[in-house]
């Protein structure tokens, strides 16, 4: 007789998606032409012909071009060492562990500094890769309200007479609402309460902080002078000059398939903290290495990526007059202080027409919708780069206005066919629909900041010809 796996396989598949598609969840590939704003290429070196020449050489000069193992059989190289070395002194830290991915970091990192006797605080925006490896590790959870430093405080008082280790986990650039964790604040409650600190700088790696190493490193929250620590007895990284708690943090993890155009991820921390986890983390373990070749287009990037102070300069102006028009829309872009724009729309529904809008006008733009953020927050996800041009930006908050006067409309005649008392349109509006004389002013932001701020328009058109 004929197995009923099969059929019941597919069925129980194919109603679990059309459950999504009912949610308006169901999520599909596809390449969006137009001007790129769900990019984390944030400096825009996915393109650069000399990172592509860099990598051109590596290939050509690659004994092989498979790893063939992982790093702790035949599969690690002297190029990674080296890699590993020169992101050390990037971050600020002692040593550096190179990992194949992020998602990878995360997971090795919290399932080997954590265990079922030990308790993880963790931010509910934290990135999936954060949550499933404080779920993998089996550790208590304390997921605190978003940056809310009372609720994290409460739950370290809770446990702080635990035994276990404590740990708070955080990213720095959060991915999804574009804002800035309160590090000196977390930092200073780690040092009263006893716990060490990681932090995911994901979306600051090579954006973020002096040239670009990140915020706890403009914090001076790592420094290269890193006495010995051992992690496993839970001692902390230690730290000179630093922020108060700063000593408190014991990894900083830094991906590199965002601005660094690349692939794979360090976490940076002490030389203990290394070698610890080259022995536990079964994500590193586990794993094939990647081709030594990648070693030298990681290395080059970073390279390039220090030298661009000008990019980051023209993507904060470009991101800071971006939001302000937002806002000036009356659009929620919540705290968002950085390049991640998001762009709060509410419903699931309304979140993907209004991605259709702006794709429609010419911009590749996707609605975030939950499992990735919470449900009524769906969003469009403005990420920048520095390859996108004033005059780009300025279309796109015009499309954003045009999107805005075309729901407001179809509210009213909805509202008027089914006369019914008058219902706000889906769009969360913090001001009124037509905010008075919203008008992109990039041009004009670049006469008005000071020199220190100022490397706008020109140094940003230097960056698009580059490419
Ligand atoms: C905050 C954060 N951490 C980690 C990751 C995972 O990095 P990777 O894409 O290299 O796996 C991401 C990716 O989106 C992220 O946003």
């Amino acid at each position: 007789m004929p197995s009923e796996f099969p059929q019941k396989f597919s069925s129980e598949l194919e109603s679990a998606l059309s459950t999504w598609a009912q949610r308006g969840q169901r999520r599909s590939l596809a390449e969006i032409p137009g001007v790129n704003l769900c990019s984390n290429d944030y400096l825009g070196l996915a393109q650069s012909p000399r990172l592509r020449g860099a990598l051109a050489e590596a290939v050509a000069a690659a004994e092989r071009v498979g790893s063939t193992g992982s790093r702790l059989l035949s599969g690690h190289d002297r190029a990674w060492d080296e890699l590993e070395e020169s992101f050390a002194e990037f971050a600020g830290t002692e040593a550096a562990l190179f990992f194949t991915s992020g998602y990878a970091a995360n997971l090795g990192l919290l399932t080997s500094l954590a265990g079922p006797d030990d308790s993880i605080f963790s931010d509910a925006l934290n990135h999936a890769s954060l949550i499933d490896g404080i779920r993998l590790s089996g550790a208590r959870k304390h997921i605190y309200p978003h940056a809310d430093l009372n609720a994290l405080e409460s739950g370290l008082r809770e446990r702080q007479n635990d035994r276990g280790r404590k740990l708070i986990v955080t990213e720095t650039v959060f991915s999804m609402d574009g804002d800035v964790a309160p590090l000196r604040e977390i930092f200073a409650l780690a040092a009263r309460y006893g716990a060490g600190v990681i932090l995911d700088e994901a979306h600051a790696t090579a954006v973020h902080g002096p040239q670009g190493r990140g915020l706890a490193a403009g914090l001076s929250a790592v420094a290269a002078s890193h006495g010995a620590a051992d992690v496993s007895r839970g001692d902390a990284v230690v730290t000179q000059g630093a922020v108060d708690g700063a000593e408190n943090v014991v990894a900083v993890v830094h991906t590199c398939g965002k601005a660094l155009a690349s692939v794979g991820a360090f976490v940076c921390g002490g030389a203990l903290l290394k070698e610890y986890l080259i022995n536990r983390a079964r994500s590193f373990l586990f794993s094939t290495a990647l081709p030594p070749y990648l070693a030298a287009q990681v290395h080059a990037a970073l390279r390039l990526a220090q030298s661009m102070d000008a990019e980051r300069a023209a993507l904060r102006q470009n991101a800071q007059a971006l939001s302000a028009v937002l806002r000036r829309q009356g659009w929620d872009t919540a705290s968002s202080s950085t390049q991640i724009i998001p762009v709060i729309i509410g419903k699931n529904d309304a979140a993907v027409a209004a991605a259709a809008f702006l794709q429609r006008a010419g911009f590749a733009v996707r609605a975030i919708r939950p499992p990735t953020v919470p449900q009524g927050i769906a969003r469009l996800r403005l990420s920048l780069t520095a390859a996108i041009t004033p005059d780009e930006l300025t279309r796109l908050a015009d499309a954003l206005q045009a999107f805005r006067d075309e729901s407001v409309s179809e509210g009213r005649r909805e509202t008027a066919s089914h006369s019914a008392a008058p219902r706000a349109p889906q769009l969360l509006a913090k001001t009124s629909a037509h905010a008075a004389g919203a008008h992109l002013d990039f041009t004009e932001s670049s006469h008005r900041t000071t020199d220190a701020q100022d490397t706008g328009d020109a140094h940003l058109t230097e960056a698009w010809s580059r490419r």
